[in-house]
């Protein structure tokens, strides 16, 4: 359709203006064509400037999510190489755990313009208000027994750690196990989910489920959630975050069936672990009880001390910070 073609163009040079004409020989049509396209745009909410006499500017500040621009800065063999961008979805993960995924390729991404209900752990809500955040799902299909669950979570939250420092440009913390925190406040969350086969009981595919806020922060959750936009003041990255976070994906998913390469995941995990040395209350689900956290095992399990000193490896449950 003219309009995508015209806004990619946009897109490839955000910030400088193009003349109607450029455009019009670009794609072969009239300038009034352009101009229909540009009017379009304009009304789904592009942030188009037109320049008098001389063309159209996209803002820098544009923050419209393209699967052409994303496809564009990917550098992954498989992840986000087929990819489904929707103006709205219940929720992504569910989206891909109610539809048939068996002619889909391995690494599927769903993004979603903004989530009705978007899901957290432990059957929580994630407010996914249209055009603030980043809600995707990647969708696997593990060859191998060593893939868990609590691993894949981990794979995730390094590759947005990483990603969020490379385009953002501020440290990106982590808090046990699939939280990621700027500043002391929850940026994103991660909700990896397996779908089992029917007749064999086994993991069939696993979905990884990352929402990251990047505009506005909705007033329920401002005292403990923050954006990208409300940390750094960037806004208008939201294609150019999706593309890194898949590209950090695909690296650490594919590195870490390598014991070598998984202890350096796991280091730079350590890391980020913010809450390392900070007392927290423990919460299994059989008991809750404070503890000093450690790090991370081989195996991503955290390590505590208890009040009586005992050392714990915990695999499930959450913590809270004191
Ligand atoms: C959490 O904070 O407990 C996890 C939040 C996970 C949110 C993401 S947004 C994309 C995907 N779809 C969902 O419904 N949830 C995940």
């Amino acid at each position: 359709m003219l309009k995508n073609e015209v806004l990619y163009a946009l897109e490839q040079k955000k910030g400088d203006v193009m003349t109607g004409g450029e455009l019009a020989e670009r794609f072969g049509v009239s300038r009034t064509a352009i101009w229909k396209a540009i009017h379009t745009l304009k009304a789904d909410g592009n942030e188009i400037i037109t320049v008098p006499n001389v063309g159209y500017r996209l803002l820098p500040t544009n923050d419209t999510l393209s699967s052409k621009v994303i496809s564009d800065k990917l550098t992954t063999d498989f992840i986000g190489r087929s990819l489904t961008l929707l103006p709205s979805a219940n929720s992504t993960n569910q989206y891909l755990k109610e539809m048939d995924t068996s002619n889909l390729p391995d690494g599927h991404v769903v993004i979603a313009n903004g989530q009705e209900n978007g899901r957290g752990r432990y059957g929580r809500s994630f407010i996914s208000p249209l055009g603030e955040g980043i809600y995707m799902s990647i969708l696997l299909t593990p060859k191998s027994a060593w893939h868990s669950i609590r691993l894949m979570t981990v794979c995730a939250a390094v590759a947005v750690s990483r990603a969020v420092e490379n385009i953002c440009g501020v440290r990106a913390d982590i808090k046990w196990v699939n939280d990621i925190f700027l500043n002391g406040k929850k940026l994103c969350g991660i909700l990896t989910e397996a779908v089992m086969s029917g007749e064999l009981g086994e993991i069939d595919t696993v979905i990884v489920g990352i929402g990251i806020n990047t505009g506005s922060v909705p007033d329920e959750v401002r005292n403990i959630a923050t954006s990208v936009k409300d940390e750094t003041g960037l806004y208008g990255i939201r294609n150019s975050l999706i593309a890194e976070v898949l590209n950090q994906f695909e690296t650490v998913y594919c590195d870490y069936v390598d014991k070598e390469k998984m202890r350096d995941i796991l280091n730079y995990y350590d890391s980020r672990l913010f809450i390392k040395g900070r007392e927290v209350l423990v919460n299994n689900y059989h008991n809750k009880y404070v503890a000093k956290v450690v790090g991370v095992d081989e195996n991503a399990a955290l390590i505590v001390t208890t009040q009586s000193g005992d050392e714990e490896h915990i695999t499930s449950g959450e913590i809270q910070l004191q």
